[in-house]
């Protein structure tokens, strides 16, 4: 491996490109938290995602001459995302039988139609898109490396791009390199996600530091680990029959049983704000009235709400004095795509707008 940040001349060039994609994060209906000893981002408890087609991640990844990467136009320190490109230069390089593709650098733009490091997952998308477009970029098709390997390469980036490799239902279980797909995008049609953006801050800490506090000091941990088989069982048994009611019980077993674990720790972790109980609070009242509309929030104090179509309007309506930003309805989107790079203009247009 070369030292980061070495020039060298990049032989491959003839297989070159600059190439596009298009992603989407992968909301955790099943939360992964927590990290096996050893390895990297292997999971200690098994997740279940869906993709959120409203959210978008466009990415654009041209071979160059050293590593560079920027997010919405803001130059990210390099260091961050050595690991990741160390992984896929060499996971790439073996597959293919190409030594050559250990000496290439990226140039990377990144945008998100969304807010960045706010607990919207936007590492879901970002490292599924990065991964896909860094392929695509040193000419390797995507069949000759498979998607369980990308989303194995996507892992070392963040455990949930892991997910968001595929589209629709996902699976990712505890132990497991990477992802597999449940069920497709179309498989729930009137299912929504309702994203309810309460805090525009970037969060406190982030969720790889939150994970190893936990893992290190909150005695509810083992418990957590033990516990979570079950509660992936039942969710992918309430998905294959399309029951939101035991889907939401599930989903709500996951979440508050994840941040029991954060409270404990020490010292806390404290996501949540007072928008964020009060978002708990009027869901459960718009159940026990017979609306299925259930909550989730992940490292952040953003609200998701699982709910049909013929309920996200309500439930945005009931939210939409708590949100710091506008409430996005999102249906059940795909997984990576390429993109024709010219594309990239108008649609970066287009997410500034839904900000
Ligand atoms: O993979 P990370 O570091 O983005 O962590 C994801 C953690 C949660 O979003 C809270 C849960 C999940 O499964 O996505």
């Amino acid at each position: 491996m070369s030292p980061i940040g070495q020039r060298e001349p990049v032989p491959h060039r003839e297989n070159s490109r600059a190439a596009s994609v298009r992603a989407h994060p992968s909301l955790a209906l099943v939360k992964y938290w927590g990290k096996q000893q050893h390895g990297t981002n292997i999971p200690a408890t098994g997740s279940i995602g869906v993709s959120l087609a409203a959210l978008v991640t466009e990415t654009t990844v041209t071979p160059a001459e050293c590593d560079t990467l920027s997010i919405d136009g803001v130059e990210q320190p390099s260091e961050r995302y050595q690991p990741f490109f160390a992984a896929l230069r060499d996971r790439l390089a073996t597959v293919t039988n190409r030594p050559e593709i250990r000496d290439a650098r990226f140039h990377v733009e990144s945008t998100n139609s969304y807010p960045t490091a706010a607990g919207l997952a936007s590492s879901a998308g970002g490292f599924a898109a990065l991964t896909v477009a860094s392929c695509a970029a040193l000419g390797v098709p995507r069949e000759q490396i498979g998607d369980a390997t990308l989303s194995a390469i996507a892992r070392v980036g963040s455990g949930s791009a892991a997910r968001s490799v595929f589209g629709g239902f996902v699976r990712w279980d505890a132990g497991a390199e990477y992802a597999e797909s449940l069920y497709p995008p179309d498989w729930w049609p009137e299912l929504r996600v309702v994203v309810v953006p309460v805090s525009r801050e970037t969060k406190s800490i982030s969720s790889r530091d939150a994970m190893n506090r936990t893992r290190a000091t909150s005695p509810m941990y083992a418990a957590w680990v033990a516990d979570a088989p079950s509660l992936v069982s039942a969710a992918a048994l309430a998905i294959g029959r399309r029951d939101l009611p035991s889907l939401g019980s599930a989903m709500r077993r996951s979440y508050l049983r994840m941040f029991a674990t954060m409270f404990a720790a020490d010292p806390p972790i404290l996501y949540w704000t007072p928008e964020s109980v009060e978002a708990i609070r009027r869901l459960e009242k718009l159940r026990s009235d017979g609306i299925e509309a259930w909550e989730t929030m992940d490292a952040g104090p953003q609200i998701k709400v699982l709910t049909t179509a013929d309920h996200a309007e309500t439930v945005r309506t009931t939210l939409e004095d708590l949100a710091a930003l506008p409430p996005i309805v999102s249906e059940i989107g795909g997984g990576v795509t390429l993109i024709d790079p010219t594309q990239i203009q108008n649609d970066t247009t287009r997410g500034e707008a839904s900000r």
